[in-house]
């Protein structure tokens, strides 16, 4: 098997300037890419995993789990200080003593990302594409003047959580999987508004299932017209706290009026589609075979609307488009998805838009669409290990 390379990055801070030098080096850490590869050589791993996924007692059945926080065996922890990263910790305790003048406190200098963690009919374990969410929260932490971590460390923090909570990952067959919240946070006192010189960053995981329902099933949605969720410059293209803060009244209020979930058109403009609170937005279009997904700069990139792109295009022949999307098209689509790792592929039954509702299905009764049925199928397929991944995107937990 050849192992191929994997870029890293070195960091030198300066605590004159408050900034940091992100050098990229080539390493060849055995860091896999391929079915049945694995996310670090026996060699690199601390531990040998003893348990099982599937054991860990639970207070309800595996397959009845919705997205909701459960305490699992341990954290992980690692701190950058003094210019370095230092040595990643188990820690069994869900508090964090954080210092009171922490940046992440007074300013949201914080970033997060999501992925998922899959037990095969083998009972080994995958991880999606952590190595997407590793340069993701890259991004995020070079917006908002983090200490970036380097994609091994991400890599090997996440292999090393999922051995320790091995237990916590839903059986095979339950249609669950393990949520894994990487945060990284500026956990350095300031009072002045500059970056920390600080920085922690933590693994939890989560046990979950569905976000909106289990499985696939249509969701009703509803376009904030009186709230924006990101300026065009801003940070709507990162995974920073805030975003998701500035989302939480809005969301409210769409769900007490009967919306699972809100849509978000441009804030410059208000005619563009920009993106779901929760999720990337996507359009089908039958007749001329298109896959239509939004190129915002205030649009986070979503590794699920990747893998999408890539299986609708390879493997289904659609032609996929990335664009602004006028608000008006909604008309010309078929299915509209909402798309990213906790709703995975979510059907959007309809959009509200004032007194108009763009309809996705028959209201009386609203059955999912071909493609939404045909991609949400082929994306757990390969999670679940059930078919081929000729994309290597499932990392084997060792
Ligand atoms: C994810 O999909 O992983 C997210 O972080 C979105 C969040 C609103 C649950």
């Amino acid at each position: 098997m050849i192992l191929p390379k994997i870029l890293l990055a070195t960091i030198s801070y300066s605590s004159f300037t408050n900034s940091f030098t992100v050098v990229p080096k080539i390493s060849t850490a055995s860091i896999s890419r391929h079915n049945n590869n694995v996310l670090f050589s026996t060699d690199e791993a601390t531990e040998t995993a003893t348990d099982q996924p599937g054991t860990a007692k639970m207070d309800k059945p595996w397959g009845e789990l919705g997205f909701e926080y459960r305490e699992t065996k341990s954290h992980l922890k690692m701190v950058f200080r003094d210019g370095k990263w230092g040595e990643p910790e188990l820690v069994q305790d869900p508090y964090v003593k954080i210092h009171i003048g922490a940046t992440a406190l007074h300013y949201g200098q914080s970033a997060f990302e999501g992925l998922k963690a899959y037990a095969h009919a083998d009972n080994s374990v995958h991880i999606f594409r952590p190595d997407e969410n590793a340069k993701r929260l890259q991004s995020s932490c070079d917006r908002i003047m983090m200490a970036p971590l380097p994609i091994e460390n991400f890599l090997k923090a996440c292999n090393q959580i999922v051995k320790d909570n091995i237990a916590y990952v839903p059986p095979y067959g339950s249609g669950g999987s393990l949520y894994l919240r990487p945060l990284l946070f500026g956990s350095g006192p300031r009072i002045g508004l500059q970056p920390s010189d600080e920085y922690t960053f933590l693994v939890i995981t989560i046990p979950v299932g569905g976000y909106y329902n289990a499985g696939l099933v249509p969701v009703n949605a509803i376009i904030t017209e009186d709230y924006d969720r990101a300026a065009p410059n801003g940070v709507g293209h990162v995974k920073v706290a805030g975003n998701y803060a500035a989302d939480l009244l809005p969301s409210s209020i769409n769900k007490n009026s009967g919306y699972q979930v809100s849509l978000y058109l441009d804030a410059k403009t208000q005619s563009y589609i920009e993106e779901f609170s929760t999720s990337n937005f996507a359009g089908i279009n039958y007749k001329t075979k298109t896959y239509v997904t939004p190129n915002s700069s205030s649009v986070l990139p979503s590794v699920t609307n990747k893998c999408l792109m890539t299986i609708m295009e390879k493997e289904f022949g659609y032609k996929v488009e990335q664009r602004p999307i006028r608000l008006d098209e909604l008309d010309d689509f078929d299915e509209v998805l909402a798309i990213g790792t906790a709703v995975v592929v979510t059907p959007i039954g309809s959009i509200t838009h004032g007194d108009k509702v763009y309809t996705f299905c028959d209201p009386k009764d609203c059955e999912v669409g071909e493609i939404t049925t045909k991609i949400y199928d082929r994306v757990r397929e390969i999670q679940n290990g059930d078919g081929e991944d000729p994309y290597g995107w499932n990392f084997k937990v060792q």
